[in-house]
């Protein structure tokens, strides 16, 4: 006797926030979308908080990934803000769809999404677990194609033979192995109809060629590990949380560089050769400041900087009026595009003086995601919005690599 009710507290602690999500009979999940969906949101998307107690390993990867903090941030918050001033009612729900998919069930609240935001602190997930792990399919007809959900007590994901668990049930679904799953949020920004001519984020990701020879996103950006998958059970083959994007290992992955320096006389030459191993562009035009720079240096006698040049692979968008804007969801048109492409591979030539009275230079090359950049007002903006100022991570520059030759000068 008491050892049955000791094991139904245990059941039932385990269990927890859970019991109410599990217990809800479908038919209300099944509602059409154009009617209001009446399931309270955090019962129909559970908190991440809650998967944490049985997936710990996966929670802590994802909670120092970007993906937890998609709705966070200070540039988040100052740009939806801009956004917001610009567009009627209707439209308003627009950057959730990538940021807290969850809006795509619960457009009606769209007010209570943007009061979170602009809490500092939102009390819901962003891009959650919930928010990715309830997706059953990619609707194509919508640009860009949106992912749908499935609100009952399954969760999917890639394993064919998931264990049991008290807390939900699991079903397979190919999706997950699929670029397109990932897409559906990386590829472009929903915008009126005239827009839809803009061309996407990722450039021509599917001719690829680590597309073409099986490796999806995931592949590089949830790289695969033994481990658990849940406290306790078995090991087997898991996939990293983290997302390493900007920030993490892929990067060292990025970029093959080189270079050779000719020296003729008063005026060196440098041919800086850069080949992409990424599968689409690089940066991401999205948000509309993403920028890398190229820079060359070069270090003469002393290690004196003698010379300094830079070159930006971004794409700069124009607004209806044909000026230059980093808000992206006010572009109208596309002004430059300088965008390393999926797996190109691009030469960059420097020519500058060949330093005086010095035995030798340094030729230093770096490719460095740029800090945040734009009119100056915005820039303010968003250090005092971030409580950091300057020191916001949207103001720090990541190296993506560096590589220095010495060369020796003849008398
Ligand atoms: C529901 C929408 C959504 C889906 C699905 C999604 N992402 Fe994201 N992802 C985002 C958002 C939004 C951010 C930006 C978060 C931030 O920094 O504010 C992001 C950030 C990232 C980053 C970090 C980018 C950086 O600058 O470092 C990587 C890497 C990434 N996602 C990869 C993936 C992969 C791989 C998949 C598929 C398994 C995926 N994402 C699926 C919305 C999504
Ligand atoms: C189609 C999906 C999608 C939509 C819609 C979208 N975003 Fe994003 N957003 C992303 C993804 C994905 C990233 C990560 C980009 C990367 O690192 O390549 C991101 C990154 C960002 C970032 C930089 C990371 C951060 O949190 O500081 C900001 C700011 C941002 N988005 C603002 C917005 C605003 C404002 C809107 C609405 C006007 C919007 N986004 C609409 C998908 C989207
Ligand atoms: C951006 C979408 C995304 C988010 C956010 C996300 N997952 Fe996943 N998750 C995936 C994908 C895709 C796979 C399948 C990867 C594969 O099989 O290559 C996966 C796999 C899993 C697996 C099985 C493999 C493993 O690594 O253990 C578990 C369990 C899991 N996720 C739980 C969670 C939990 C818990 C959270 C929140 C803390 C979460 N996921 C957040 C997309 C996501
Ligand atoms: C009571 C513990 C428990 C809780 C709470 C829990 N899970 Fe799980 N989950 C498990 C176990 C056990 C497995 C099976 C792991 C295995 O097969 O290796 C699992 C498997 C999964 C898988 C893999 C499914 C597949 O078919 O690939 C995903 C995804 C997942 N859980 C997501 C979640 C999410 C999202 C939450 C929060 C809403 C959550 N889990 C909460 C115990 C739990
Ligand atoms: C062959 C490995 C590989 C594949 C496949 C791949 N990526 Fe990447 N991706 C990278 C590397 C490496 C970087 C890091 C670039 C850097 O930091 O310089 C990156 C960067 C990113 C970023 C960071 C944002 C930025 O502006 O650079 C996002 C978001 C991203 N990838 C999403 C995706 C999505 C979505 C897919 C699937 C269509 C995908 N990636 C497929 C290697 C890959």
């Amino acid at each position: 006797m008491k050892r049955n009710s000791l094991v139904r507290s245990l059941v039932f602690c385990v269990l927890g926030g859970l019991v109410a999500w599990t217990a809800l009979p479908s038919s209300i999940v099944f509602a059409e979308k154009t009617q209001k969906i009446t399931k309270p949101l955090e019962k129909a998307f559970p908190h991440s908080e809650k998967c944490k107690r049985c997936h710990l390993r996966v929670f802590e990867e994802w909670e120092a990934s970007a993906q937890s903090r998609s709705i966070v941030s200070a540039a988040f918050r100052v740009t939806l803000d801009q956004y917001l001033l610009s567009v009627p009612e209707s439209e308003q729900s627009m950057c959730f769809r990538c940021h807290a998919p969850h809006i795509l069930e619960y457009g009606h609240q769209t007010k209570m999404f943007i009061d979170e935001v602009k809490s500092k602190d939102p009390q819901i997930d962003g891009v959650g677990c919930s928010q990715c792990h309830l997706i059953k399919d990619v609707d194509p007809k919508t640009h860009p194609p949106h992912p749908t959900y499935q609100l009952e007590k399954t969760v999917f994901g890639g394993y064919k033979k998931p264990a049991k668990n008290l807390a939900h049930q699991s079903e397979v679904s190919a999706l997950y192995k699929k670029s397109q799953y990932c897409v559906t949020c990386h590829d472009s920004l929903p915008q009126e109809a005239k827009s839809e001519q803009l061309p996407n984020w990722m450039g021509n990701w599917k001719e690829s060629k680590a597309e073409k020879s099986g490796k999806t996103c995931q592949s590089c950006h949830m790289p695969g590990a033994f481990g658990e998958s849940a406290n306790g059970e078995r090991n087997r083959k898991v996939a990293n949380h983290s997302f390493p994007g900007r920030f993490g290992k892929v990067r060292a992955k990025a970029i093959d560089l080189d270079f050779t320096t000719e020296v003729n006389g008063e005026k060196s030459k440098t041919d800086v050769t850069i080949q992409s191993l990424v599968p689409h562009n690089l940066p991401m035009p999205h948000p509309g400041w993403y920028r890398v720079v190229v820079d060359l240096t070069v270090l003469g006698k002393n290690l004196k900087k003698v010379h300094s040049e830079q070159r930006f692979y971004e794409r700069v968008y124009g607004d209806k009026d044909g000026n230059k804007t980093v808000l992206d969801f006010k572009a109208a048109e596309v002004l430059t595009d300088t965008l390393l492409k999926p797996e190109e591979k691009r030469i960059e030539s420097f020519t500058f003086p060949t330093p005086k009275n010095a035995p030798s230079m340094d030729v230093i090359v770096t490719l460095t995601y740029a800090p945040i950049h734009g009119p100056e007002e915005f820039l303010k903006a968003v250090a005092n919005e971030s409580g950091l100022g300057q020191k916001d991570r949207a103001f720090q520059p990541v190296e993506v690599v560096k590589k220095k030759n010495n060369i020796i000068l003849k008398k």
